[in-house]
């Protein structure tokens, strides 16, 4: 049976075997910020395309974009990030540190990404029996204040005309930003998506459980336009869409599921949102947000025609963000620039939107933990990862049993026939099963092993990850049975 993955476990394997690293660790490590290495660099890229694939490439509804991190911060004002996103906080006054007050009522019960403020006040009336999570002490708290989660920077060079921006916190605005531009330069037509896969951040208060919530993070958004009434059939479509994709890609059904949002945990866009949720192993070994679906419903594009409108008075107040009101809606907003025509039916609308937003990062530890297993072999502990074949970050270990008798030359064609198809990795240190070993710690499906037996028949054997079992293959009929195994 599958050992229950620890993340202590997990982070372990990763620093000992390259996963991932803390940031800037010689210079004692920057909190919340992590690194890839040679391995996590791979798994996490098999992230990214297996998600574009099913998203984008196998779709044929579905365009891809890439947008600037930085943007224009009437962005924000229009998406509502500027006055609405940020955490309320309380400041413990013994020790002085500050804590989001939803975590110290247990409200958000990390089921949650953001509470909204409003509950968040709810939530803040009483935290006079609320613990301290760093010192202990009971109810010493200051008056909860709000924490603003976006980072600010600043462009150009000049004190004068340098303008504050925004690291953007999602990656979502920028495809709003861009729907006309998508719609007047291609063909699609209303129902049809657009997805984007890039950096966010988000100066979180609390930080926690390795890459699971980091500061600066990567997410894969689609905006699925459709048109009103027809939002609710596009809903569901997009929530078993993405729940299937992660069991498509290995993870065990059992620690998976879809857990509907309750009213008031609603963020301020949106009229319906369920979470796809992963039974982590931390906290209390709790189930943890791994990605939302949204019904967004027409609220970002209408807020960005009055963002649009609204540039004027932008200027007028030398671009500060808290002394402009976005102009109202016009009557005829539904008419406006970011509004859709309907060939068919004659009809002029503001699309709805239905979102999936996934974090890459987030998935990425999610496949590691439910990769992960222990199991005694022969008195030993075999410690491996069970990686589907198309995240795992090396498809094909390539060895020759010894470092002679011709056989590092065969296994060196075999590799270098096979790099050319997949991810291979060529070893021939140290005896054979404690490479074995370090390509099951890596997730690696498949060992091909040059032998003795190999000089005489043209064979090879092919150790499979899980099972161990060695089959001997033809050497002219490996790459096809390895792409045959490896479902490529
Ligand atoms: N556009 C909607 C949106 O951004 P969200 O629930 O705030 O929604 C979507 O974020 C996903 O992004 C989350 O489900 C999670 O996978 C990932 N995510 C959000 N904040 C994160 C953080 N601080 N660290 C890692 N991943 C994060």
């Amino acid at each position: 049976m599958a050992k229950l993955a620890k993340l202590d476990d997990i982070v372990s394997l990763c620093k000992r075997r390259g996963f991932i690293f803390q940031s800037s660790e010689i210079y004692g490590g920057l909190a919340s910020c992590y690194d890839y290495g040679p391995l996590g660099v791979e798994l996490k890229r098999n992230v990214r395309d297996a998600w574009w694939k099913s998203t984008v490439q196998m779709r044929d509804d579905v365009v891809g974009l890439d947008c600037s991190i930085l943007m224009h911060p009437l962005v924000w004002k229009a998406s509502g990030h500027a006055d609405k996103f940020a955490d309320l906080i309380s400041e413990c006054k013994k020790c002085n540190t500050r804590s989001r007050v939803d975590h110290l009522t247990n409200r958000a019960d990390e089921h949650t990404e953001h509470v909204s403020l409003d509950t968040a006040q709810k939530d803040a009336q009483d935290l006079s029996s609320k613990v301290c999570p760093s010192c202990g002490t009971v109810g010493q708290f200051t008056e909860p204040m709000p924490f603003k989660l976006m980072f600010e920077t600043q462009m150009g060079a000049n004190a004068d005309d340098s303008m504050t921006l925004y690291l953007r916190p999602e990656t979502a605005q920028g495809i709003f930003a861009n729907f006309k531009n998508v719609l007047d330069s291609t063909r699609v037509k209303i129902p049809f998506g657009i997805a984007q896969i890039g950096k966010s951040f988000r100066n979180e208060v609390t930080t926690k459980a390795f890459i699971f919530r980091t500061r600066e993070f990567e997410q894969a958004e689609l905006e699925f336009f459709c048109a009103p009434g027809t939002d609710e059939q596009w809903y569901e479509h997009w929530k078993q869409a993405r729940f299937n994709w992660y069991t498509d890609l290995g993870i065990k059904k059992e620690n998976l599921r879809l857990r509907v949002h309750d009213d008031d945990e609603l963020a301020h866009y949106a009229k319906a949102c369920v979470d796809v949720e992963y039974k982590f192993p931390f906290g209390s070994g709790d189930w943890q947000e791994l990605e939302g679906v949204a019904n967004r419903t027409d609220f970002d594009l209408r807020q960005h025609q009055r963002g649009m409108r609204t540039l004027n008075s932008w200027y007028e107040n030398k671009g500060d963000l808290t002394k402009i009101e976005l102009k109202s809606e016009s009557e005829d907003f539904h008419k406006g620039p970011l509004s859709y025509f309907d060939e068919q039916n004659k009809q002029r609308f503001i699309p709805y939107v239905i979102e999936p937003s996934a974090g890459i990062d987030r998935s990425t530890l999610a496949f590691l933990v439910d990769a992960y297993d222990e199991e005694e072999v022969k008195g030993n502990t075999r410690n491996l990862l069970r990686f589907h074949p198309s995240i795992a970050p090396i498809k094909a270990a390539i060895f020759p049993l010894v470092k002679k008798d011709g056989m590092p030359e065969i296994a060196t064609k075999i590799y270098d026939d096979l790099k050319g198809r997949f991810s291979c990795f060529y070893d021939q240190k140290g005896a054979v099963g404690r490479r074995y070993r370090r390509q099951d710690e890596a997730g690696t499906p498949f060992c091909v092993t040059v032998d003795g037996q190999t000089k005489e028949d043209d064979t090879v054997t092919v150790r499979d990850r899980d099972s161990m079992i060695q089959e001997r293959v033809a050497v002219d009929k490996v790459k096809t049975y390895l792409m045959e195994k490896l479902g490529l």
